[in-house]
């Protein structure tokens, strides 16, 4: 099949993989195909994320459409998963040739996709750049800042990120605080979340119940996953839980703690839709969660986060909104109606710009990106011999095979 450029037209394709990612780019993916005259989109799903309710439904209920490209490169270690990503995205990109790439987040499929891009010698924008959680422990910390160093336009939604980026030596020209992606999807779903009654369809009182998620390897992946599992039975006979279980957790939990799944007041459910989890949080008293994006959106919604972490890389849900860090400290969750409380009786603010309209931002400051063409010929102008291997290979400037 031949794909001709149409015209002047920027080509944006997206990268996706978890579920994390989806949310960020629907609202970007919907502000591309409005100005539709200006900008081509292609959007390539890696599947790091592969199951339905963890992957398909958001790309249904987010009306993001089906990827151009699937890579299908599924589960595997940190090393073969970002390796698959790799080797899978090099020709699509060879194929597409698009003006900039666009990366979200700070998942492996984030960073397997920078670095193929910037070694084929296109231009990397990263959403949700400049945040740093110093613990490199952490594979996304690893991920941000080498996402980061590599991407040429840098989008962030909070003002301390920008100081991370200036701090490792990153051009103030390519630093863009829009706001807040993830939010600009909650705000245009807000009707859809609280028209679905869901605290009620599970049979759960408005501000009564706490809604849990837990995931990180940190906690799941070792003995702090039996202190988490005793200290929720313990509180589930006081206040009702309930607690979209992710696949890793729930592999974990069935070597761990078997019977927790009998435990009265504790519901666990499979990993459920986007619409249904914010309808889940709006309702709550209260989240736990050791989980990034859900400290974002319960500051939005005004809702008591407890962050079973011991740092975040989003201190502006703490400092100006309802985010508690607990530390890695799960005994603590036997705590959480006295720490609601207190979350509750703080003031809290929603941060600047996390106002429905980063995407519309984003997409101004795409349409003055160079072009593909214009970086080749400024590269090729102040560096001729560091060319060779640097670009795709020449393709007619006017189509692209695929
Ligand atoms: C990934 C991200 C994490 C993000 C999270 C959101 C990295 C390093 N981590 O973690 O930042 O917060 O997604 O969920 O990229 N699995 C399934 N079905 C799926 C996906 C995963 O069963 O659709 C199971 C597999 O057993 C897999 C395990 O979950 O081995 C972990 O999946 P993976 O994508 O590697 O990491 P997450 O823990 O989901």
């Amino acid at each position: 099949m031949i794909r001709t450029r149409m015209g002047d037209k920027r080509k944006i394709l997206s990268v996706v993989g978890t579920r994390p990612n989806f949310m960020k780019v629907a609202p970007i993916v919907s502000a591309l195909e409005r100005r539709g005259e200006e900008f081509e989109h292609v959007l390539v799903h890696t599947g790091q994320h592969y199951d339905a309710g963890m992957s398909e439904i958001f790309l249904d209920e987010l009306g993001v459409g089906e990827p151009e490209h699937r890579l299908n490169v599924g589960s595997g270690t940190h090393a073969r998963q970002t390796a698959a990503v790799m080797e899978r995205l090099e020709p699509v990109l060879l194929a597409e040739r698009p003006d900039v790439v666009l990366v979200p987040g700070d998942v492996n499929s984030t960073l397997a996709a920078s670095l193929v891009a910037v070694k084929l010698g296109l231009a990397v924008a990263h959403v949700e750049a400049g945040l740093r959680s110093f613990d490199r422990t952490m594979p996304e910390e690893i991920n941000r800042v080498m996402t980061d160093a590599v991407s040429e336009t840098l989008f962030t939604h909070s003002p301390e990120a920008r100081e991370h980026l200036l701090a490792e030596g990153r051009d103030e020209q390519q630093i863009h605080y829009v706001g807040n992606t993830m939010i600009d999807t909650l705000v245009r779903m807000r009707e859809r979340i609280d028209a679905l009654n869901a605290p009620a369809r599970h049979g759960l009182k408005v501000g009564e119940y706490l809604v849990v998620t837990l995931h990180r390897p940190a906690l799941v992946d070792g003995p702090l996953l039996r202190v988490a599992a005793d200290a929720l039975r313990a509180l589930a006979g006081q206040m009702p839980i309930v607690f979209p279980v992710h696949p890793r957790t729930r592999a974990r939990l069935a070597v761990e703690d078997p019977t927790l799944v009998d435990a009265p007041g504790l519901a666990m459910l499979e990993p459920i839709g986007y619409l249904e989890f914010l309808a889940l949080i709006a309702g709550a008293a209260g989240v736990l969660t050791d989980s990034g994006g859900i400290q974002e959106e319960t500051t939005f919604l005004g809702v008591p986060c407890l962050t079973l972490r011991d740092n975040t890389e989003r201190p502006i849900t703490q400092s100006m909104g309802t985010n508690l860090l607990l530390g890695l400290a799960p005994a603590r969750i036997r705590d959480a109606p006295e720490l609601l409380a207190a979350v509750r009786a703080r003031s809290h603010q929603v941060p600047p710009l996390w106002d429905g309209h980063a995407a519309e931002r984003i997409v101004d400051v795409l349409a003055k990106s160079e072009t593909r063409r214009a970086i080749s010929a400024r590269r090729a102008v102040s560096a001729p011999t560091a060319a060779v291997g640097a670009q795709p290979p020449a393709a007619a400037s006017s189509s692209v095979a695929i």
